[in-house]
């Protein structure tokens, strides 16, 4: 099974893999933790384990030693050397602190998606502080209290962030907001360079519909409201492996996943829950997507509490018209205010989704109305086809419009070449005449 690992004497460790989609294997204590481990190998095959150079009353260090030995003609066992612990030899030896990330990289866990937290001498996992929003005076969630004062795993040298972070928004509802940042959110994943790691949240807190178009619908994973129980923005992110287990695309999601909470729990989410995980995965990803509820012009928490503090703080917004003239009106409106706000233009594009044949003039029409406030990032036909796979769990990537939209708007993000629009293939014409076979 992937992503299975095996964790002894390393309690709080297996709690944190566990919160981001890890089958653990472990028990309580370190004797019926290396006992499960040792059987489920025998069982099912082998895996990675991780283990404290420790004991407990029952396990003395001699005895894990021994032990370990053993595991090791098995399964690849990494010790983990904590503080004040027995130290006996192992050719796979890390000492504590190191992050959780280079843990997993250790036993090729770690390819997939970088955890934040440090496992500390203790043997207890810190994870990052969580920074507040601008706006947001207190933060509801309470970080744990054992949060170091270090900087956070994976934030880049003179406190920025490594992610850069773009927000799909519309004034108005059924635009496309979901469609755009699912196909966003994978073209960016599969065509970045090497390691690029995207996360998509899913901030429509009242209605969001990112499983529902994943085709996941109810699936028992994590989601936002995990951040209410745990207090850790990392609990809340789905890896892209956990994602492919309970979906029938043959596209995989290559994203990791921020869900939204289960019906009723929404209320009980509060806005911070959403700035918390969204910093996290700013930390911990090279690019954040974010799908939005409905911009409105009246205020509302998620927009004046996280989006808009957001973008003003040098995230990318998407806005999108959907073709009618309240929908155009609305964005523009809200575009003007952001720019009224400091949000700077250039940071704020849109596109004409569900456009009828070529809507070309529509567009215009549209650029005449944003002037300068936002750039033109292209055209999405209307397509059946689109509607007809996103209602049955399948990602729309093989849409040229939206493909064409994606990769100018991730150009403009990130300024990756990797992302340069390819122009329509041209009808290919051979530069010298072709042999026939007759
Ligand atoms: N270019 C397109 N052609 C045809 N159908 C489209 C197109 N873009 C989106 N759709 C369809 O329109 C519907 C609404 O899209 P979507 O759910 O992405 O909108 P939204 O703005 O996220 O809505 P909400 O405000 O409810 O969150 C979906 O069924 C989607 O498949
Ligand atoms: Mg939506």
């Amino acid at each position: 099974m992937r992503n299975r690992v095996g964790v002894v004497g390393l309690p709080d460790l297996a709690r944190h893999l566990h919160g981001a989609g890890y089958d653990v294997v472990t028990a309580d204590s370190f004797r019926s933790a290396a006992a499960t481990v040792h059987h489920t190998i025998a069982a099912e095959g082998t895996f990675p384990v991780l283990v404290a150079d420790a004991g407990d009353a029952f396990a003395p260090h001699t005895a894990v030693a021994r032990w370990v030995a053993g595991a090791a003609t098995a399964a690849t066992v990494v010790v983990v050397r904590l503080a004040g612990a027995a130290q006996f030899p192992h050719p796979d030896t890390v000492t504590a602190p190191l992050p959780v990330s280079d843990l997993l990289a250790r036993v090729g866990l770690a390819h997939e998606y970088p955890l934040a937290g440090r496992v500390e001498p203790s043997g207890q996992v810190t994870t990052p502080p969580v920074a507040p929003t601008p706006s947001s005076p207190a933060a509801l969630v309470q970080t744990p209290a054992r949060v170091p004062a270090d900087p956070p795993v994976g934030a880049v040298a003179g406190g920025g962030y490594r992610a850069e972070t773009v927000l799909l928004f519309a004034g108005k509802g059924g635009v496309g907001k979901t469609t755009a940042a699912l196909t966003l959110a994978q073209h960016a994943a599969a065509a970045g360079p090497d390691g690029f790691r995207v996360t998509l949240i899913d901030g429509n807190r009242g209605q969001g519909d990112v499983c529902t178009y994943l085709g996941m619908y109810r699936a028992p994973i994590p989601t936002v409201y995990d951040i209410v129980l745990t207090g850790d923005p990392g609990t809340a992110l789905v890896t892209p492996s956990q994602i492919a287990a309970y979906r029938d695309d043959p596209t995989r999601a290559q994203f990791a996943l921020a869900a939204a909470p289960p019906g009723d729990a929404a209320r009980s989410v509060p806005a911070t829950a959403y700035s918390s995980v969204i910093e996290h995965a700013r930390q911990v990803s090279d690019l954040v997507v974010i799908d939005t509820q409905i911009f409105e012009a009246s205020d509302s928490p998620m927009w004046d509490g996280v989006f808009v503090p957001l973008l003003m703080s040098g995230a990318f917004g998407m806005g999108i018209i959907g073709g009618s003239a309240t929908s155009l009106a609305n964005l523009a409106e809200r575009v003007r205010a952001l720019v009224a706000r400091g949000v700077p233009a250039e940071h704020l594009m849109w596109f004409l989704n569900s456009a009828d044949g070529d809507g070309q003039a529509v567009a215009q029409a549209c650029q005449a109305k944003m002037g300068a406030d936002a750039r033109c990032v292209g055209v999405v036909r209307r397509d059946p086809q689109i509607a007809a796979q996103m209602s049955s769990g399948h990602l729309p990537v093989d849409n040229p419009d939206l493909r064409r939209v994606a990769f100018t708007a991730l150009s403009a993000i990130t300024g990756r070449t990797e992302f340069a629009p390819v122009p329509d293939a041209p009808r290919r014409r051979a530069r010298f005449g072709r042999r026939r076979a007759s």
